[in-house]
């Protein structure tokens, strides 16, 4: 009795330790929406075999933090660089994940020849529109029937809802969106097409975005999704913020995805002006260098599980949640929107272990 009961006992622990094994963001959330995170160059060279762990037990989505961007695509006219975006995409082939194109046309990291002529002026809107035809069917094109759909234009309005005087606008005007998704779709008719943006939760923004889909979609237009990149911090945006804007563009008629999540842990800059002590300043907006306390690491905990719990309650309409990276010790926030901080924006901390938010997450999903 005593030995069947020992090995009861032990068949117990190893269904246990074999269930919290299997337990992995992306079985959990598999009936909800896809999980995502953004592959740096790093990851995807497979230089480091810790990230490569997390991201193929948690993750089931990926997107390139950088490598498909235009600067890196096309540097020079013509000039087509594919090396890392191929092995980007081989990757997501290989552990069979959604693999998400970021992004075709965007004023950042765009290279200086693609708005100008030899001389140096802008170019006519024959020129850029031919430009960004050229761009788009080229890229879109390479990887047709592997992308499951495409950023197609990244951060194109502004708070207020007026259109950024980027100089695709100054050269093209309100047309070059219409045109972007236009060519995509001829490149590839299957892919998804997403319009792709922060700061969502402004009003002006909301509106805005969503007179755009409509416009798209009267047209004729492929537009499938908005994506709420979501840099969100400890204060901003408010729950009910962000949750009008996922309500106002379901109501628009796209899915929502949430492309380039993580929380920052520090003071924003945009609150605190005119400091006169520049010392005191830099150390007060950098204030966790040697790790988060637990007071702080306990309300971001919460506030990310009740994103989470945001996005569990709309799962209906969110197709896909992305994280921007793997883990803190590589965010983007580290030095944005301030150079050389130490921010505790992700899932995963700089040990590649996952926080507290994870297995909350895994447990109430499950
Ligand atoms: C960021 C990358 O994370 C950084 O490595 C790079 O230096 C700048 O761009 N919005 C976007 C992303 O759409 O492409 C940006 O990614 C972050 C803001």
């Amino acid at each position: 009795m005593r030995t069947a009961l020992f090995s009861f006992l032990v068949l117990l622990g190893s269904c246990a330790t074999h269930e919290s094994h299997e337990a992995t963001l992306k079985s959990v959330l598999a009936d909800k929406f896809h999980i995502g995170t953004a592959l740096n160059s790093w990851h995807i060279a497979g230089r480091d075999s810790m990230a490569h762990e997390v991201i193929t037990r948690h993750f089931d989505a990926i997107v390139a933090e950088n490598c498909m961007k235009s600067m890196y695509l096309q540097p020079r006219e013509g000039e087509f660089r594919f090396r890392e975006a191929d092995a980007f995409v081989r990757f997501g082939e290989e552990h069979h994940m959604h693999v998400t194109g970021h992004c075709l046309i965007w004023h950042s990291q765009l290279p200086h020849w693609f708005l100008t002529d030899d001389e140096g002026n802008d170019v006519s809107p024959e020129v850029l529109r031919q430009r960004m035809k050229s761009h788009i069917s080229t890229v879109v094109g390479r990887y047709k029937g592997r992308i499951k759909g495409w950023d197609v234009v990244n951060e194109a309005i502004m708070e207020d809802g007026s259109y950024r005087r980027s100089k695709f606008y100054e050269i093209l005007g309100e047309e070059f969106i219409p045109l972007a998704f236009q060519y995509a779709h001829e490149a590839d008719p299957d892919a998804e097409l997403y319009y792709n943006d922060y700061n969502m939760y402004f009003p002006g923004k909301r509106e805005a975005v969503c007179r755009l889909v409509g416009e798209l979609k009267a047209r004729g237009l492929r537009i499938d999704a908005v994506g709420m990149q979501g840099h969100v911090d400890m204060r901003h945006p408010s729950l009910e913020e962000f949750e009008a804007s996922i309500n106002a563009f379901t109501d628009a008629g796209v899915k929502v995805m949430i492309t380039e999540f993580d929380m920052s842990a520090l003071p924003s800059p945009w609150q605190s002006a005119n400091l006169s002590d520049t010392l005191s300043y830099e150390q007060r907006m950098n204030p966790y260098t040697d790790g988060l306390p637990e007071a702080v690491d306990a309300e971001w905990n919460e506030r990310m599980m009740q994103y989470f719990q945001l996005f569990l309650a709309h799962a209906d309409d969110i197709t896909r949640v992305t994280l921007w990276g793997v883990t803190d010790a590589t965010s983007w926030k580290n030095d944005f929107p301030v150079r050389g901080r130490t921010d505790y924006p992700l899932l995963f901390d700089r040990h590649y272990q996952p926080k507290a938010v994870v297995q909350q997450l895994i447990n109430t999903a499950r």
